[in-house]
């Protein structure tokens, strides 16, 4: 799919790799709208790009999505791409024995399953709806990670970017009768502020240690790998592994 003049909305588009994109999108002159719930980072981006459609939005929130999404399609006429993208990281073990047993907390659990598995679906729904009503041969990307082969401290992340590739499959199938494509990407570790956060300092550098490239991978690496996904018409139904050759 070309990208200029295309429209294209994008979770998490305020920080990190979403925000990476976006610059690369307008700059190949697509019309791009962001879903975020970081009010500071929306102002900024809005400043930086003044044509961007920026709303504050909680994407677990299926009326504020509704609500977004119809606010975004009816302003543009269209939505013909939609990338998944905004996510949380918070780890831990099943059970943790640091200092006495201790159980991961199911309340984590839903957190962590809403914001990266649960509004996967709400905004896709939505979006898909609009593109069908339209006729837009449209394009879904789905952001997993390289953490859906499981990674230890991570269950409940771990079985939402799982979730969110076995959607791709799924939706591939079922919604190519429609002309709409669905692919995903999985990212390993990459260098954004809020990835560093959640591993802390020591844990990032050990971790580039075991990289075969020996480095994490920049925001800008994942948008390229993203990029290539719309460019390539034939990449379907499968997810695009770029992690530098990291094994967990
Ligand atoms: N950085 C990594 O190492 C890495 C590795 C693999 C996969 N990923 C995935 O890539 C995606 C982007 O990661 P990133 O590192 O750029 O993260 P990031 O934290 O920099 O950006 C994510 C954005 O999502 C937004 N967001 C969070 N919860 C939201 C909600 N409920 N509603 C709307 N917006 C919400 C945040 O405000 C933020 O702007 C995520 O899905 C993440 O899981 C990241």
């Amino acid at each position: 799919m070309d990208i200029p003049e295309k429209t294209v909305l994008i979770t998490g588009g305020a920080n990190g790799i979403g925000r990476c994109l976006v610059h690369h999108l307008v700059e190949s002159g697509a019309e791009v709208g962001v879903l975020d719930v970081d009010q500071p980072a929306l102002d900024s981006l809005h400043n930086q790009f003044p044509s961007v459609y920026v709303k504050n939005c909680n994407i677990c929130d299926e009326a504020s999505v509704s609500q977004a999404v119809e606010e975004f399609f009816s302003s543009r006429g269209r939505i013909d791409i939609l990338i998944n993208n905004a996510g949380i990281i918070r780890d831990s073990p099943l059970i943790s024995l640091s200092r006495k047993l201790e159980r991961h907390k199911y309340e984590l659990w839903k957190q962590v399953i809403d914001v990266n598995l649960n509004s996967v679906f709400i905004v896709s729904s939505h979006v898909v709806e609009k593109m069908i009503q339209k006729r837009t041969k449209g394009l879904i990307v789905n952001v997993s990670s390289i953490s859906a082969q499981g990674n230890p401290g991570q269950s409940a992340y771990a079985a939402a970017k799982a979730g969110v590739a076995a959607l791709t499959k799924t939706w591939a199938k079922e919604l190519n009768g429609f002309g709409i494509r669905v692919a995903c990407i999985a990212p390993g570790f990459t260098n954004t502020d809020s990835a560093i956060k959640a591993m802390g300092e020591k844990i990032t550098q050990e971790w580039a240690k075991r990289i075969p490239i020996k480095r994490l991978a920049e925001p800008d690496e994942i948008a390229s790998g993203i990029l290539f996904i719309i460019a390539n018409d034939y990449f379907n139904g499968k997810t695009l592994e770029l992690d530098g050759g990291v094994i967990l």
